[in-house]
């Protein structure tokens, strides 16, 4: 069943997520059958390396897979080294005309994929050339996957995609969320649409308000310098944690095609709305932790002493829809909390203040699982409720062999499926919500909450639900 003829060219083949992510999830794909023999890549780099050394590389990346040595050695033979500068028009000139060397060995039907794992202040530039050059095929198709950040704000993102759209139609473009694709986040819609009861619980007079925590233990790990540009507004609550809004909450459209569901996700996106300014924003920084062991933000390479750049947040959303009044959404996400926990919850009215409420949990990481907990008694005791939790675990032999992120993004690209990228106009609405909460911090000195690492967060946080008779659900 092997599919997918194309000639992927690589812009940073000799970076940390080709290694990390990228070769393994094309052996994966790979030794599935969903590659086609006729597929090749070129990894394209500024450093000298050999096409041996590459294929190396590649080799050494892909062992963590556990590939069989037969499979993995007729694997490499699709993998070319291309040293490339990407300033350089002669250097373009080398690139096509090893595509062209390349789409005659291996019949790719002129399909050309071009995957930027660079800086994004160097996306422009080679599109730019890309076209300019004459790189684009003019038999098959193009495609364009870039990684995030998409800007910085929503102008730079704006200008950003001006110059991307010199090039590249939107339809072309494939924007990278890794958390898109996470088999978890891949059931939310099959869970709402194809379920009548819950679609008979999925309205506003049934939810009581939903929660989105993406809290990691690890702090910025090295990436300061990137971390001192972004902070968490920009780095997880942008993209991650908006797009996990948008899945609980647009309107299920006629059709699940990508058209329908990137629309229906604008709509969201362009109704958010900060609950009461300032009042439901909370911002915090970490710091050493009280064992003094870990180090605390300010102390990290590539920080500056005095820096005001948030490493935890936490706001309270509403989306401005008729079918959404008056349900908040809770998000917070944190870097070097006591626990690495990512999950969603949808909580459900409990018109008894005695019962506790029931609630559906989607919980992405550490144990992806999907678990609706329900209320028993308490056998020896009456009126003592317990928790009866339904809980459906992905077993771990299964979790072995499902998709990882980026294997089902690069899958979904090679069949032209935009479902799981994200709409330029997406990215412009999500940044104009960051923006708002930018220009509130700015305006009014909201306080920086400190916070030791491996904590639980600035207590802001938490009473920012206390104050609606609500807390953060920790199981
Ligand atoms: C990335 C952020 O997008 O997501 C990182 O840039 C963050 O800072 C990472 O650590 C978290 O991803 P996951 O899949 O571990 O939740």
């Amino acid at each position: 069943m092997r599919q997918n003829h194309l000639i992927m060219t690589l812009f940073g083949a000799t970076g940390d997520l080709a290694s990390r992510k990228l070769y393994p999830a094309l052996y994966q794909l790979y030794a599935k059958n969903l590659l086609s023999n006729e597929f090749a890549l070129i990894g394209t780099g500024r450093r000298d390396w050999s096409q041996d050394h590459f294929r190396d590389v590649v080799r050494h990346s892909i062992q963590p897979c556990d590939p069989s040595e037969k499979l993995l050695e007729e694997f490499l033979t699709h993998f070319y080294y291309l040293q490339a500068d990407i300033e350089s028009v002669q250097d373009y000139a080398a690139l096509k005309s090893l595509i062209s060397q390349l789409e005659a060995t291996y019949h790719s039907q002129g399909n050309r994929v071009f995957y930027i794992s660079l800086a994004p202040t160097l996306f422009a530039t080679i599109t730019h050339h890309l076209k300019e050059q004459a790189l684009l095929s003019e038999s098959g198709y193009n495609r364009l996957i870039i990684e995030k950040p998409f800007g910085y704000d929503q102008e730079s993102a704006r200008k950003l995609q001006h110059q991307l759209e010199r090039s590249f139609e939107e339809e072309q473009i494939y924007r990278i969320d890794h958390y898109l694709g996470k088999s978890i986040v891949n059931q939310i819609l099959p869970i709402r649409f194809h379920n009548p009861i819950l679609k008979a619980l999925w309205q506003r007079e049934m939810i009581d308000h939903i929660q989105i925590s993406l809290n990691e233990s690890l702090g910025v790990e090295g990436r300061g310098a990137y971390y001192e540009t972004s902070g968490v507004s920009r780095d997880m609550i942008q993209n991650h944690a908006l797009q996990l809004v948008t899945l609980l909450t647009l309107d299920e459209p006629d059709t699940l095609s990508a058209q329908a569901i990137r629309q229906a996700k604008i709509q969201i996106l362009k109704n958010l709305r900060l609950a009461n300014g300032s009042q439901d924003l909370v911002r915090g920084q970490y710091g050493p932790s009280v064992n003094g062991k870990e180090k605390g933000y300010l102390q990290e390479d590539g920080v500056a002493p005095d820096s005001q750049v948030e490493t935890f947040m936490a706001v309270k959303v509403f989306i401005d829809l008729p079918e959404w009044q008056n349900v908040p959404i809770y998000l917070r996400s944190g870097k070097a909390l006591k626990d690495k926990k990512t999950d969603i919850k949808i909580i459900f009215q409990s018109p008894d203040p005695d019962l506790p409420a029931n609630y559906l949990q989607f919980e992405l990481a550490p144990d992806p699982k999907i678990r609706l907990r329900l209320n028993q008694m308490d056998s020896t005791q009456r009126r003592e409720f317990k928790d009866l939790p339904l809980s459906y675990q992905v077993d771990s032999r299964l979790a072995k062999r499902l998709p990882k992120d980026y294997e089902k993004l690069l899958y979904d690209c090679f069949q032209g499926d935009l479902n799981n990228f994200a709409h330029f106009l997406e990215v412009d609405y999500a940044w104009q919500f960051i923006d708002q909460i930018h220009q509130l911090w700015q305006q009014e000195a909201t306080p920086l909450y400190p916070y030791p690492a491996q904590s639980q967060g600035p207590q802001a946080a938490d009473d920012l639900l206390r104050r609606d008779n609500r807390q953060w659900i920790q199981e």
